[in-house]
């Protein structure tokens, strides 16, 4: 992991075995779920960190480091957890963090476009909640596979045939339970482990820990386990998974239409490494990457990569940004001289960091299926593409993900009009906001898919462009793009507001379900569609 170890790895494995190597992922959760906690456990696994703790900046306060901007500050967001890197099992591992709670952006959704699988962690008790949602349909729309993991087993959640038809029926995907509870709470056996044939207890230490199972799958021995019924439901419902549920298929979780479930204990670290192993085995290393110009190889020797995420002013002193790069071929060394494909721009990658935990060290290597970040002072916009080849190389575009709160905003000052367009139009080329206009009046509408977004937005206008903005709420409000972009102004009203986005595109801003409903059955020659992929 250190620097000198990485650079004498590159040099003895081909690029090629390098990108075999790396697993790129998110997980995905609704906040208290335990993302954290299970992050932290893979990171003490892959021996990342050496403390349960060191992750969680919110309550610690450990990432409150000077340089950070104010707001980041203030909510305690992990800059440095970005993005986390360690080696377990010969394996890289990169972790892309998805920031919930208000931290919620379209950074979160974009980051989901740079991983190569997901996990989605579901609290028993909860079941599967909004924001997983939310994040599922991103992942489904890549077609990525998507790994399972059911927290909170030390305590009573719902009962898991419950949460597994709640996930086929909610998420409209197939399930496939890996492992099955023997108990929950504070009755919590273990877990009947249909993949690895055998029984994993939660109170087992060393060779305890495992009892393997004989062709019936049960415990051969005669084991204390066997004398509880808890042993006997889990071993009827894996025999009714067996019969009625699906079968195990390595191409549908590869096409992400089928979900290994796992169950298990973030808090407790019961079934993570289980999940852990099995999930490196079976989660993809990098895949090719379509572009214009057809599909290229992670293993190619030219450098790519696009910019997923750009993070401002973490050093307001210096307008520094971060553009956050996934690489998708090739190997990328400091200092070298890259294309920047919009702007036909050539570029020397001088100055560019790796986030690791709550250690920040400089990137000397890295490659398909790493990320890195580069200091911006403006020039990136979200998905640019980067390049050392001499082909105009510019990878699929990002989708435009759907805003859900929307803000009319107006300069307080009007001295400061010429200030305030700039910094609008730089912030939202940028990717940070979404900008509607009205038809007529030409009402400036920002449209975000979380508070953070506008927060953001506010306080840049003012550090990087002395523009205090005023924000109006218009209401929580239903975005939907007219498919054959034609607009017609009349049927523009309070309930059904007709905008323009910044490419021209019409599309309505409904003022609930109930408007967005009413206007479809009036207009159904009318095809409005929600995400613009
Ligand atoms: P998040 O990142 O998804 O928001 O969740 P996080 O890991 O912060 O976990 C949310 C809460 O759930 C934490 O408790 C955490 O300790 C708890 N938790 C996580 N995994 C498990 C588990 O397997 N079993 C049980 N019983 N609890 C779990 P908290 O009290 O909110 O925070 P803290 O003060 O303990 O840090």
């Amino acid at each position: 992991m250190t620097l000198v170890k990485g650079i004498s790895e590159m040099k003895q494995l081909s690029l090629q075995d390098e990108v075999n190597r790396r697993k790129t992922f998110a997980i995905i959760s609704h906040p208290d779920a335990g993302k954290t906690t299970m992050t932290e456990r893979l990171l003490l696994f892959g021996g990342a960190i050496r403390e349960a703790g060191t992750v969680k900046g919110k309550k610690s306060g450990k990432f409150a480091t000077s340089d950070w901007m104010e707001i980041e500050k203030q909510r305690g967001i992990s800059v440095t957890s970005s993005v986390m890197q360690f080696d377990y099992l010969g394996h890289r591992i990169n972790i892309l963090d998805t920031p919930g709670h208000q931290d919620f952006s379209e950074d979160t959704y974009r980051t989901l476009m740079a991983v190569d699988s997901a996990v989605m962690m579901i609290d028993s008790a909860k079941g599967i909640e909004e924001q997983t949602i939310k994040l599922f349909k991103v992942c489904r729309m890549r077609g990525i596979p998507i790994f399972t993991f059911i927290n909170k087993l030390d305590r009573v959640g719902k009962p898991p045939l419950e949460l597994i038809a709640e996930l086929e029926e909610v998420l409209g995907i197939d399930a496939y339970p890996m492992n099955w509870p023997i108990g929950m709470g504070k009755e919590l056996l273990g877990i009947y482990d249909r993949y690895y044939k055998r029984i994993e207890l939660f109170r087992g230490e060393g060779d305890e820990q495992y009892l393997p199972l004989n062709e019936d799958g049960e415990v051969a021995e005669d084991h204390v386990i066997k004398q509880s019924s808890l042993y006997d439901q889990a071993l009827e419902e894996a025999l009714l998974l067996e019969e009625a549920g699906n079968a195990y298929n390595e191409e549908k979780i590869a096409n992400g239409t089928l979900t290994p479930v796992f169950f298990g204990s973030a808090l407790t670290n019961f079934g993570i490494k289980t999940f852990l192993e099995t999930f490196l085995s079976f989660a993809p290393s990098p895949q090719p990457r379509n572009s214009n110009l057809g599909k290229i190889d992670p293993a190619a020797d030219v450098f790519s990569g696009f910019v997923f995420k750009i993070q401002a002013n973490m050093n307001p002193a210096h307008r520094d940004r971060i553009a956050f790069v996934r690489i998708c071929s090739g190997t990328f060394e400091r200092g070298m001289n890259v294309t920047l494909t919009r702007m036909n721009k050539q570029i020397k990658l001088a100055q560019s960091t790796q986030f690791l935990a709550d250690d920040r060290s400089t990137v000397q290597a890295a490659v398909s299926g790493d990320i890195i970040g580069l200091y911006d002072t403006g020039t990136y916009q979200i998905g640019d593409t980067i390049t050392s080849g001499k082909d105009k190389l510019e990878y699929e575009e990002l989708p435009q993900f759907t805003p859900e709160l929307f803000m009319k905003v107006t300069a307080k000052n009007v001295m400061k009009q010429k200030h305030f367009y700039k910094g609008i139009h730089q912030l939202v080329q940028e990717g940070a906001i979404q900008l509607f206009k009205t038809y007529r009046m030409e009402d400036y509408i920002i449209g975000a898919v979380g508070q953070l977004q506008f927060e953001v937005f506010q306080y840049r206008m003012k550090q990087e462009y002395h523009t205090d903005v005023m924000m109006e709420s218009i209401g929580s409000k239903i975005a939907r793009w007219i498919e054959d972009g034609k607009a017609d102004e009349s049927l523009s009203s309070a309930r059904s507001l007709l905008v323009k986005d910044r490419f021209d595109r019409p599309l309505f801003l409904f003022e609930n379900d109930f408007a967005l409903r009413w206007f479809q059955d009036k207009h159904p020659d009318i095809s409005l569609i929600s995400m613009l992929g």
